[in-house]
């Protein structure tokens, strides 16, 4: 039996044939609401049951139970709000129990918000829990400040799915699980990323793969902050990889067009939900997951899963200590299967790699592959 969706059901909020055809004809009359790219790839979530159980933007209760209790209902585990906002000019001329079409970024009117509630909220809560931190240099903190007061919610019927760059790899829940089926894989692995696959993470997936029968590479490619890699030089790396290191009939590159929050241990979890609702089993957790900067523990992000009501989530986590290259080993290793010093280990910060890749100079075999490091050094270079 495969996973169950999250909540017991997979959402599909996008309206086909007669439905479609009505909403169309009403969506130009009704009153409109221009949302961001941030809200828009949200409202894609929403409608292909990545965010399953939600068929649409929360409300004030869910809210509180999200941000106290880490649930959205009983039974049902969920940290981070999915909010709908609006400035309070625009929330004053919306009225409950009415129809809003909802007008994306790219200038498509794309959903209708059936308009249940408008609530305000105290942002500065929602950032102390979400994020841990009402540092505004925080990106999750600073996105969460500049949302306008009035928060809307409600069921969306959706009209037309969101097209992003890699379409071919932008695999629903609905397409992973069937894939998933077609292959035979039942206990299946799934990595997510923000970032090109180095060495430690290539280590972590094929450790985890070594228990499962199939592995889903699974980068994050909604909005993520301006100084993060490009989704089209990460897309690179993956693909080089996929070529020439991974085996094909074990694994899988597919991308999840989700927004990038920055919550740490709150958004790991996130990042668990929504793979169960891609079919996924089991997920891996490394160190610092979706952590910036330094508001986070090492392992804040394991320790979570203890805290979130038992029960309340079927997908399994994996977790992995911080792993590294040990040249005393030979291998990649963490703390916990190395006896060697640290002169033994490759370690090599962020700002010093980026320094490597803009002298066109590659880093060390025993941190990324060549191939990735190519890909790497032929954007920042030309970035300059
Ligand atoms: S994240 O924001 O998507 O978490 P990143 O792409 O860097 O960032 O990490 C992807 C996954 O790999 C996360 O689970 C993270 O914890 C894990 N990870 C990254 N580097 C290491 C490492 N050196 N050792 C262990 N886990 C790691």
């Amino acid at each position: 039996m495969p996973i169950a969706p999250h909540g017991g059901e997979l959402v599909n909020r996008i309206l086909t044939g007669a439905a479609l055809e009505s909403a169309q004809k009403k969506i130009t009359s009704l009153p409109r609401i221009k949302v961001d790219e941030y809200a828009a790839f949200d409202v894609d979530c929403i409608a292909k049951g990545i965010f399953s159980p939600l068929k649409g933007f929360m409300g004030a209760s869910e809210v509180r139970s999200v941000l106290d209790k880490m649930l959205l209902r009983p039974g049902v585990a969920w940290t981070i709000p999915i909010l709908l906002a609006v400035s309070q000019e625009e929330g004053d001329t919306l009225k409950t129990g009415s129809e809003i079409a909802i007008e994306n970024d790219r200038g498509d009117l794309v959903a209708i918000l059936h308009l249940a509630e408008k609530f305000s909220l105290d942002v500065k809560e929602l950032a102390e829990k979400v994020y841990r931190t009402t540092d505004e240099a925080h990106p999750g903190v600073a996105y969460t400040y500049s949302l306008g007061s009035v928060f809307l919610a409600g069921e969306i019927d959706v009209l037309q799915a969101r097209d992003v760059d890699h379409q071919d790899y932008n695999l629903t829940p609905v397409q992973t699980r069937a894939a998933f089926k077609e292959r035979g894989w039942s206990r299946i692995v799934a990595f997510q990323t923000r970032n090109p696959i180095h060495r430690a993470h290539e280590y972590l997936t094929k450790c985890a793969l070594e228990t499962c029968d199939g592995l889903l590479i699974h980068p994050l490619m909604g909005t993520t902050k301006s100084d993060d890699i490009p989704g089209d030089v990460r897309m690179k790396c993956y693909q080089a990889l996929m070529e020439k290191y991974y085996p094909h009939d074990h694994v899988m590159l597919s991308i999840m067009p989700v927004n990038m929050r920055y919550a740490g241990p709150r958004e790991a979890v996130m990042h668990a939900i929504y793979r169960q609702n891609y079919g996924v089993t089991h997920f891996i957790v490394g160190r610092d997951h979706a952590g910036v900067g330094n508001y986070y523990g090492t392992y804040d992000a394991h320790q979570i899963f203890e805290q979130i009501e038992p029960g309340s989530l079927d997908i399994t986590p994996l977790f992995f200590d911080h792993t590294f290259f040990c040249k005393t080993c030979g291998n990649m290793a963490s703390l916990k299967t190395c006896p060697h010093g640290k002169e033994s280990h490759v370690f090599l910060s962020g700002t010093k790699v980026r320094e490597m890749l803009d002298r066109g100079e590659e880093p060390p075999i025993e941190f990324t592959r060549h191939e990735v490091a190519q890909a790497l050094i032929q954007w920042a270079t030309k970035a300059k």
